[in-house]
């Protein structure tokens, strides 16, 4: 699901990374009607071109919608599934790749056809019985199965972590491709519905709305929708004994949230999680109407998630943020205010994040002030004293791989919004806050396209602001 501008900045991104070139090659007239044979028809790139992870997510199509169908036992870590991928082709395309990590693929269909498929490293290539013209809309279905794990552990504990009868699908910048088949990268947005069978008395959490629960001979299917478009990273899956408590909000909305039965009941993070709406609630007085169909988080039992991630409309937070007294309300907060910056409003390239990160660490500012009184203008104060080298050496703007998920990208985006309140005042400041993701709505967007939606809003040229904020590798002067 992306809009046809993203495409083409995709195609041609996709050129400087060694893809195919997209001009045909000429073909004989006397050439066999094979089309996965003929020049015209051409392999999609094994990557989406995104500069700072060139190999993740893949070229040539657009995903519409996944439906994935598991069935997974968390004592044995074994899982059995098939995943329906509905997608379209923006290439000519002879083959084409999907990310697995790991699992092995049983069968693959394209259209209801067989289709040829060979794996190497992390890709999955496809090759249809017939090449896929461009603009054709076309159904994958992929039977596989195996014992699931982690991906790039080089990044923090992610993919799929399974432990001790439970098990956890998380992690950025990429996760998905440890438990299902996927065009791994933000930029391809995708509705999801997740049916998922467990033992009976297991509980599975996933993404958006809980459409179904059923169970037969042992087990339980749960029933996920997702109906928003989603960035792959967001996806989760949490399976285990959990203290799930389904509700609905004063929207109609319904509330679901998990806390891993081992953490204490009626404890700090059953508190914070039963607080999701209210600070929802307050984030939507700033950034405008929550954009999804349902609330909730998830909080794992599993040491190795010390950290949090936005998961569209269901959070997982890892069980650190909870040991203390306080209610840790912050970390929600800031996930929460993804699900703004981040899922709705998702990045084009991972160079961006701080679209993502620098919003969500403004958003902590907000509700401390409104919880607790402490003046956002002070937390910005606060961190602009005692920011060092690290930040101020680190460009938010194009921070390098290697400190994608930095400081500077969280407090030094957090600091460059503040600026630009004082150089908007707060009036036109916080209409931006909420016309920025109206606009963007399920929808992928890039540090250019927001510095020209500022400058637009402040009738002027912000260059210097934004230069000096996010692009320097110095401290700025605080503004007069
Ligand atoms: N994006 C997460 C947050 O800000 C934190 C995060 C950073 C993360 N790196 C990660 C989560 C790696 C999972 C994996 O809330
Ligand atoms: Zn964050």
């Amino acid at each position: 699901m992306r809009r046809a501008l993203l495409a083409v900045v995709l195609v041609v991104a996709g050129c400087t990374s060694g893809g195919p070139a997209p001009a045909p090659s000429p073909s004989t007239p006397s050439a066999p009607p094979s089309p996965a044979a003929s020049g015209r028809f051409q392999p999609g790139a094994a990557g989406a071109g995104d500069p700072y992870y060139p190999t993740y997510g893949n070229g040539g199509y657009d995903v519409a919608s996944y439906q994935l169908r598991l069935r997974y036992d968390p004592a044995g870590n074994r899982l059995t599934a098939t995943a329906t991928i509905v997608a379209t082709a923006t290439a000519d395309l002879s083959r084409f790749n999907l990310d697995l990590a790991g699992l092995t693929v049983q069968s693959v269909t394209v259209d209801g056809t067989r289709a040829a498929s060979a794996r190497d490293g992390n890709e999955l290539m496809i090759t249809p019985a017939r090449g896929l013209a461009k603009g054709t809309r076309f159904t994958v279905q992929v039977a596989y199965g195996g014992r699931p794990g982690p991906v790039n552990p080089r990044l923090g504990a992610g993919g799929f972590l399974h432990d001790d009868g439970e098990a956890v699908a998380l992690g950025q910048p990429e996760s998905a491709s440890s438990w299902f088949p996927v065009n791994d990268h933000p930029s391809d947005k995708a509705t999801y519905t997740v049916e998922v069978t467990v033992p009976e008395g297991v509980s599975a959490i996933s993404n958006g709305v809980l459409a179904g629960r059923s169970t037969a001979d042992g087990w339980t299917t749960w029933r996920w929708e997702e109906r928003a478009p989603m960035a792959s990273y967001l996806a989760t899956l949490a399976v285990g004994e959990y203290r799930v408590i389904t509700g609905e909000h004063n929207d109609g909305k319904p509330v679901v949230t998990a806390v891993d039965s081992s953490l204490p009941a009626g404890g700090p993070a059953d508190r914070a999680m039963a607080r999701t709406t209210e600070i929802a609630d307050f984030l939507a007085t700033q950034f405008g109407p929550y954009p999804f169909d349902a609330y909730g988080g998830i909080v794992v039992d599993d040491t190795r998630v010390n950290y949090a991630l936005e998961t569209q409309s269901r959070p997982v937070y890892g069980p650190s943020f909870f040991l203390g007294p306080g209610d840790a309300t912050w970390v929600v907060a800031h996930e929460l205010a993804h699900q703004w910056f981040g899922d709705s409003v998702s990045v084009q390239r991972w160079q961006d994040l701080w679209l993502n990160e620098g919003f969500a660490s403004y958003a902590e500012w907000l509700w401390a002030e409104h919880e607790s009184g402490y003046p956002v203008e002070q937390a910005f104060l606060d961190e602009y004293e005692r920011s060092g080298d690290e930040v101020w050496q680190v460009p938010p703007g194009d921070p390098g791989v290697e400190n994608l998920f930095s400081r500077s990208v969280y407090k030094r985006g957090a600091m460059t919004l503040h600026v630009l309140r004082k150089t908007l005042g707060d009036d036109a400041f916080f209409r931006m806050l909420k016309e920025w993701p109206a606009q963007k709505r399920n929808g992928n967007a890039t540090t250019a396209e927001f510095i020209a939606f500022a400058e637009q809003i402040a009738g002027t040229s912000l260059r210097s602001l934004f230069d000096a904020w996010l692009y320097q590798k110095s401290k700025p002067p605080l503004p007069q």
